[in-house]
């Protein structure tokens, strides 16, 4: 039988590299995607499946067009997001509207019509925590957000945990660290400084460049929502991550070396406020519980396969590269 998705932020970096892995897995599967096209989506991604997969354009907070939706699929798999931390600082109005009211659009909807619902979140819902100390995050550890986007996405998560509590939803809740990949919007650390290499540009790194991400290939994640989605608990959160701590300093220096640069060819700017110090994800649960295995276990081979993606795909980042770095470099000055 055909499961009907519909899958929010579709046109997003992870969402897109859902649908066209889904494509590819689930021959089962009739896909629908709902994103508002933001700046951060970018619609070429899905151009060449835009036969086999419909695009609505519009936003989750919108209840007439969300309902409609919802109502004609069987499966909700929530993406959309406003995704980056930088943005949240200068401006957190877009993040409480979707991450917040677009997620409680959703939900209503789903409690109407009775569908699953698998709510995407990140583990920056839980802080962060210090480069000596040995914890990493569980799914017991409590929520202590630092941003506005961490927060809103805080939010997001106990809105979806109140609706399986009151409401009976049958909903899951996936908290990732941080992805790479193809697609990523060049404005994220990793594409931002491959494609500054790429461009003549020195890489940035904030404050003193020993902050640590949890880093798990965007493949990775998505095998783990469909892992979630077929085994998972109903009401259950699993953490997502795959053993992948980095500080940027070493991504930077890998970066350059890869593209054949001296390893110190890059500037240290004005770092974030409230920069988060270190992610870490105990994904024990999801292993021992669902089964499920990390395929992208040599983040270096990785990193440059995805440094292979940028090289070919210049007509998908170049067109809106300057005014990314103009951006930055209104509020961000070099100190080093
Ligand atoms: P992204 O910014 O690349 O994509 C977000 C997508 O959502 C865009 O296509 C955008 O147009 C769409 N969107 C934004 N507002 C919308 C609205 N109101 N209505 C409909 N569509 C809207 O983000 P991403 O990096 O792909 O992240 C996807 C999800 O994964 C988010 O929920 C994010 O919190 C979560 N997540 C991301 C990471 C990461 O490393 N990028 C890690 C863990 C979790
Ligand atoms: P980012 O990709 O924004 O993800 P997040 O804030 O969700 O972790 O940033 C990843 C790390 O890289 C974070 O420690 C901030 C840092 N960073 C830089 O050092 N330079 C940059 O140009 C950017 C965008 C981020």
């Amino acid at each position: 039988m055909t499961t009907r998705v519909l899958v929010t932020g579709g046109a997003g970096f992870i969402g897109a590299n859902f649908v066209l892995r889904t494509l590819v897995t689930r021959p089962d599967v009739q896909l629908r995607v709902l994103d508002k096209l933001t700046y951060a989506a970018n619609p070429e991604t899905l151009s060449a499946v835009a036969d086999r997969v419909e695009l609505v354009q519009g936003d989750i907070a919108d209840a007439e067009l969300v309902d409609r939706l919802v109502a004609d699929t069987d499966l909700v798999v929530h993406f959309a997001a406003e995704s980056h931390n930088d943005n949240s600082l200068a401006d957190p109005s877009a993040f409480v509207q979707t991450n917040l009211v677009g997620t409680y659009t959703l939900l209503e909807a789903v409690r109407r019509h009775r569908v699953r619902f698998h709510h995407i979140s990140t583990d920056e819902v839980y802080g962060d925590l210090e480069l000596d100390d040995p914890a990493r995050f569980t799914e017991q550890t409590p929520y202590n957000p630092s941003s506005p986007y961490s927060s809103t996405k805080a939010g997001s998560d106990l809105l979806v945990r109140a609706w399986v509590r009151s409401f009976d939803i049958a909903a899951t809740i996936s908290n990732c660290s941080n992805n790479y990949g193809p697609y990523q919007h060049i404005e994220k650390f990793i594409p931002r400084q491959i494609t500054n290499v790429l461009s003549g540009i020195r890489p940035k790194l904030y404050g003193d460049g020993r902050n640590v991400r949890d880093w798990i290939h965007v493949d990775d994640h998505n095998d783990a929502v469909w892992t979630i989605i077929d085994h998972g608990t109903i009401g259950e959160t699993y953490l997502i991550g795959a053993d992948g701590e980095v500080d940027n300093r070493t991504v930077v220096e890998t970066i350059l070396e890869l593209l054949g640069r001296p390893a110190d060819a890059f500037d240290f700017v004005t770092d974030r406020p409230g920069h988060d110090r270190r992610y870490a994800i105990d994904s024990t649960r999801l292993r021992d519980e669902l089964g499920w295995r990390p395929n992208y276990l040599d983040f270096r081979a990785g990193l440059s396969a995805t440094i292979d993606w940028y090289r070919g795909h210049t007509d998908w980042w170049q067109p809106g590269k300057a005014a990314v770095e103009a951006g930055y470099a209104a509020t961000q000055q070099i100190t080093g």
